[in-house]
């Protein structure tokens, strides 16, 4: 059998993201301070596939490139295929074709998170020989997702789209695994009223023409990081299992539980308490930085108190009398408090910015 193939999705706007969309790809976005997007390479070589299509927007592709490279550093072979317009998962499929050719293949949507990798599901996929393989779980709110419908003998019977009145709460996850006659049913399918070719739409297809799809329901946590609450869990859930390594220089200094202090970070009389990572070059001072905290390179945490949250590289936060928590702060975002009087606010935030003073 042809080796399989990856393909990365790593397109879209990340709406729900904005602003910090609006600089950066939501799919480099860091999760415990790496890239959401280097969690699907890395789990597609932990599952043995060499060759790795990933889509990027004209928008947003450079910068993606640039971050993850050719693949080496993952041991993998990245090509870059760029979607001229966000059209919709199926119209992406179609753009991958050529790279794709007959090869069976992957597809993982880059901003999504699934522990445990994919390399169980690869092995089904082998053994079982179905057209498509595709991943469900029950969520709370199937409105927001594609949603699938089984039948008695556990097969799918029918899937819709974001459905109103979802008929079960059975999401279809960001990873598939298809064979090369997605293509044609990619290709026979119409455009949904938001105007997108539909991956779900297409599997439709594959069950309507008598094609096995085999559902698989999976075990651990599966996210879609779209959102800054879903940003935030993810980021717990990696924190959660990071092993700690102290390589950057404490002075007066107290870490707790599991904590990552990165090379060339400088702590003065502050006290980290895990899960959390504190990246290259950061200077924390008389401060706190609770559990679940990202805190990226070249960051400034002083006479604050910081609590799961993430930072982006750069991002400094000082002086602040309470505590800040559940933020997302994007790069070299300043945030300080000065002792002079009058007290006041004052802010220079970017478009569709949120600021929430508790
Ligand atoms: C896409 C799919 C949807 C799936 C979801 C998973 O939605 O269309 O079926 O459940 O990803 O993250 P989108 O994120 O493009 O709205």
């Amino acid at each position: 059998m042809a080796p399989l193939k990856g393909l990365i999705l790593s397109g879209g706007k990340g709406t729900r993201l904005r602003p910090i969309t609006h600089t950066s790809a939501k799919q480099l976005v860091p999760v415990a301070n790496r890239p959401v997007l280097f969690y699907g390479i890395e789990a597609m070589a932990d599952a043995g596939i060499e060759e790795i299509g990933i889509i990027i927007a004209p928008e947003t592709g450079p910068e993606i490139q640039e971050v993850a490279g050719d693949g080496s550093r993952f041991g993998v072979k990245i090509t870059y295929i760029t979607q001229d317009q966000p059209a919709g998962l199926a119209h992406a499929v179609l753009t991958a074709e050529p790279f794709l050719g007959e090869s069976s293949f992957v597809m993982y949507l880059g901003d999504n998170l699934l522990q445990g990798g994919i390399r169980e599901l690869v092995t089904a996929f082998q053994a079982n020989d179905p057209d498509a393989l595709i991943l469900l779980t029950p969520v709370d709110d199937p409105e927001n997702f594609g949603v699938a419908e089984l039948g008695e003998d556990g097969g799918v019977v029918r899937l819709a789209e974001k459905p109103k009145e979802p008929k079960t709460n059975l999401a279809l996850v960001g990873v598939y695994m298809f064979t090369a006659g997605i293509h044609d049913a990619a290709r026979a399918i119409e455009p949904s009223p938001r105007g997108e070719l539909e991956i779900t739409d297409a599997i439709q297809h594959l069950v309507d023409t008598g094609k096995r799809v085999e559902p698989h329901v999976v075990r651990g946590w599966w996210k879609d990081t779209g959102r800054l609450a879903d940003m935030l869990e993810a980021n717990r859930l990696i924190l959660d299992v990071i092993e700690t390594r102290v390589d950057g220089e404490l002075t007066e200094s107290q870490v707790d539980g599991r904590v990552i202090v990165e090379a060339g970070a400088t702590l003065l009389r502050a006290t980290v308490r895990g899960p959390a990572v504190i990246g290259a070059g950061t200077h924390l001072e008389d401060c706190y930085v609770g559990p679940y905290s990202a805190i990226g390179e070249n960051c400034v945490v002083q006479d604050a108190e910081v609590e799961h949250s993430i930072l982006l590289a750069g991002a400094e936060v000082r002086g602040l009398d309470g505590r800040m928590e559940s933020s997302l702060l994007g790069r070299d975002v300043k945030i300080t408090r000065s002792k002079r009087q009058p007290r006041a606010y004052r802010f220079m935030v970017g478009d569709t910015s949120e600021i929430e003073i508790l």
